[in-house]
């Protein structure tokens, strides 16, 4: 173990303790200091895994952390935590829990790390008052008043991180204006067709199976506007084009 290496190298360290080799653009997240990161890789990709490993290495390297991963819906929680569980088995060192619940879990030098699912309207995750890092998994599933109740919980650290991530859904929602606006973000796309862990042939057969929508969304990160979207957010911005002159209208 070597504990000042592996702080400011978590890519280091997850290679050599996690047994976790990860690819250029994983380590590349695993080891920026940006405050702001938000992912917009495809399906599969390995966001909750990312996820899993930032958050356990915050807890083990900075004691007393709080760390919160949340997700649309219970299931996903209880997935994130299973990573995170899985990897802390996997280590020859064991950092040694204190406590082990569902979807909590508190490590002995008092880092915590908390899986919460959203529910619709941001209740759960409501107290948590000076967390260090929130990671945001299927953050264009998770709804804007999750979002918006996470928000203000950054103001009490100014280390605090946000980590959004997610595949596109649809031209809406906080996940594709961060996207689309978000300044000072980091920004990290990757498709489908680009990993070389997705073979040809699996991506021929979906495509082939699912919507032009859904394939464009789930592996090739295009925010792709809904058929229940019936202005686009390209028309609109073609709409405030100042180039064009306003109609008058009535006495104006
Ligand atoms: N660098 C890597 N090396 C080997 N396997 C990897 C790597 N990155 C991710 N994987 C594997 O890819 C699979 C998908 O990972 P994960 O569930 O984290 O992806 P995801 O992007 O969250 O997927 P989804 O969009 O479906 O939620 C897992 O089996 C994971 O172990
Ligand atoms: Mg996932």
């Amino acid at each position: 173990m070597k504990p000042m290496a592996y702080a400011v190298a978590p890519s280091l360290w997850a290679r050599e303790a996690l047994g976790f080799v990860p690819d250029q653009k994983q380590a590349e997240i695993l080891d920026s200091s940006n405050k702001r990161i938000i992912i917009n890789c495809h399906r599969q990709w390995g966001k909750s895994t990312i996820s899993a490993i930032i958050c356990l290495h915050r807890a083990l390297f900075w004691p007393e952390s709080l760390c919160l991963i949340t997700a649309p819906a219970l299931r996903q929680s209880s997935e994130n935590f299973r990573k995170i569980i899985s990897f802390l088995d996997g280590m020859d060192e064991s950092p040694g829990l204190v406590e082990d619940t569902k979807l909590t879990l508190q490590l002995n030098n008092k880092s915590r790390i908390l899986c919460l699912p959203g529910g619709s309207d941001g209740r759960t995750i409501r107290g948590f008052s000076a967390p260090d890092l929130i990671i945001e998994d299927e953050s264009s599933r998770c709804s804007e008043e999750l979002h918006l109740a996470l928000l203000p919980m950054l103001a009490r650290k100014p280390h605090s991180r946000l980590i959004l991530a997610s595949t596109p859904w649809g031209q809406r929602g906080h996940f594709f204006k961060t996207w689309a606006e978000g300044q000072g973000w980091q920004k990290v796309e990757l498709r489908a067709s680009e990993n070389p862990r997705i073979s040809p042939e699996y991506l021929e057969e979906m495509q082939a199976t699912m919507s032009p929508w859904d394939f464009a969304q789930e592996f090739e990160c295009e925010f792709v506007a809904s058929e229940s979207q019936l202005i686009s957010e390209e028309m609109i911005q073609r709409a405030l084009n100042p180039d064009i002159e306003l109609i008058p209208f009535g006495d104006a």
